[in-house]
């Protein structure tokens, strides 16, 4: 196993997060993380918990309390038949509960289909379990959502489940109620599972609706569907997640794989999570509404500065833009098999320390685009658009 883990790739992100170190005064766009800081709810409940000496070893799927607040949560927002608190358990962020998952589902050689582009820890963790992730590419002109007929084709005999992400990291795409029927069809019919990262479940814009497809009929029981409190109140650094499952041997399962490696969640961080639960969920509306904000100014700003060399529609969700580079841009640097996002990351990093990563690290379908994340302080994402113009007005695409 310690030789094994020398075949399993970092992900190009910790590349980028190095090259960012050595820039002064950077616009990290490259990160996934949201400025916005945690709700008072939340560090008042962690403070108490720090002077009630909460600070002993907890039962390993989650603080009681917690449990019931979650399941009463995944009942009513997402509408799945939890039925107790059994069933779900409390993660190290929702990377850990795609760890545990797939240690606890896959076998060696048993094929995961994922998304093309890919947040790179899927393909990671399903590689970690010696299962082999197959990819099925989003397309741009779908609005980043599978050709159905094509995800059908990619099942094979040794398809044991199906990674679905939406809203998804890094395009932004959402899958539609008929997407997610549709998929959830073909789940039942070839007797496959679903992990279903549901991640940025809170971050849809415009008239874009969140399905989670364990509540529909019958999908529950193959279904994993996973959650973070990172995105949803801004607690990227506390590493909080969770996961339920209907099936009690899997669950067994994960249990051992969430007891060896963590035995139970931080406490505090527990606690602060009840916080996030028991008190005023506006704060959800209101980072939704300025994420909007932020995409809006993002994409009028790349139409006006970068508008010959980016582009892209809206995301319907997340918080990310996943934009196409102008295949003539700088062509002739680019040498002959050259990766063409790789070229235009270092150039945004080093000529306009704009952190951004290359869409190819997302997978071979991510070629050919770049993406950023907007969910920053919008000062910061005019400092960038303002890099950009600098850097597309001086050196402007060649005459073809
Ligand atoms: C698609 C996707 N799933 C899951 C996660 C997990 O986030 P965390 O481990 O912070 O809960 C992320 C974080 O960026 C993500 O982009």
């Amino acid at each position: 196993m310690g030789k094994f883990l020398d075949s399993v790739p970092f992900s190009g992100i910790i590349r980028i997060r190095d090259m960012m170190y050595s820039v002064t005064d950077p616009f990290r766009l490259d990160q996934g993380d949201v400025s916005f800081d945690a709700p008072d709810t939340v560090k008042r409940a962690m403070h108490r918990a720090i002077d009630d000496n909460h600070s002993h070893y907890l039962q390993t799927t989650g603080v009681p309390r917690l449990l019931a607040l979650l399941a009463q949560k995944m009942k009513d927002v997402n509408g799945i038949p939890v039925e107790s608190t059994d069933e779900l358990m409390v993660t190290t962020g929702g990377i850990h509960a795609l760890f545990i998952a797939c240690q606890a589902l896959l076998e060696p050689g048993d094929e995961v289909i994922i998304p093309d582009p890919t947040w790179p820890p899927c393909a990671g963790n399903i590689t970690l379990s010696h299962a082999v992730p197959i990819p099925c590419p989003l397309h741009e002109h779908l609005g980043w959502r599978y050709d159905l007929t094509e995800l059908e084709a990619t099942i094979t005999p040794r398809t044991r489940a199906i990674y679905i992400n939406s809203p998804h990291n890094p395009t932004g795409g959402v899958l539609s109620r008929d997407d997610i029927g549709r998929i959830a069809d073909l789940v039942r019919d070839r007797g496959l599972w679903l992990i279903s990262d549901e991640a940025y479940e809170d971050v849809v814009f415009d008239e874009a609706e969140h399905v989670s497809p364990a509540s529909l009929p019958g999908m529950y029981e193959r279904t994993i569907p996973i959650y973070t409190f990172s995105k949803t109140y801004a607690m990227t650094g506390l590493r909080l997640a969770y996961v339920a499952v209907r099936d009690a041997q899997l669950r067994e399962r994960m249990k051992k794989a969430l007891f060896y490696t963590a035995s139970n969640v931080a406490s505090v961080v527990q606690y602060g999570g009840i916080g996030a639960l028991e008190g005023s969920q506006t704060c959800i509306r209101e980072f939704r509404d300025e994420l909007q904000a932020r995409r809006d100014l993002f994409y009028a700003g790349i139409s006006e500065h970068a508008g010959g060399v980016l582009s892209g529609a809206r995301p319907k969700g997340a918080f990310y833009a996943f934009l196409r580079i102008e295949p003539g841009w700088r062509s002739q640097d680019v040498p002959a098999g050259g990766s063409l996002s790789w070229a235009m990351a270092e150039y945004l990093i080093s000529e306009g320390r704009i952190g951004c990563v290359p869409g190819v690290d997302f997978g071979a379908h991510g070629e050919g685009y770049i993406r950023f994340c907007f969910a920053r302080e919008r000062r910061e994402l005019n400092g960038a658009l303002e890099s950009m113009h600098r850097l597309f007005a001086s050196r402007p695409l060649p005459a073809r």
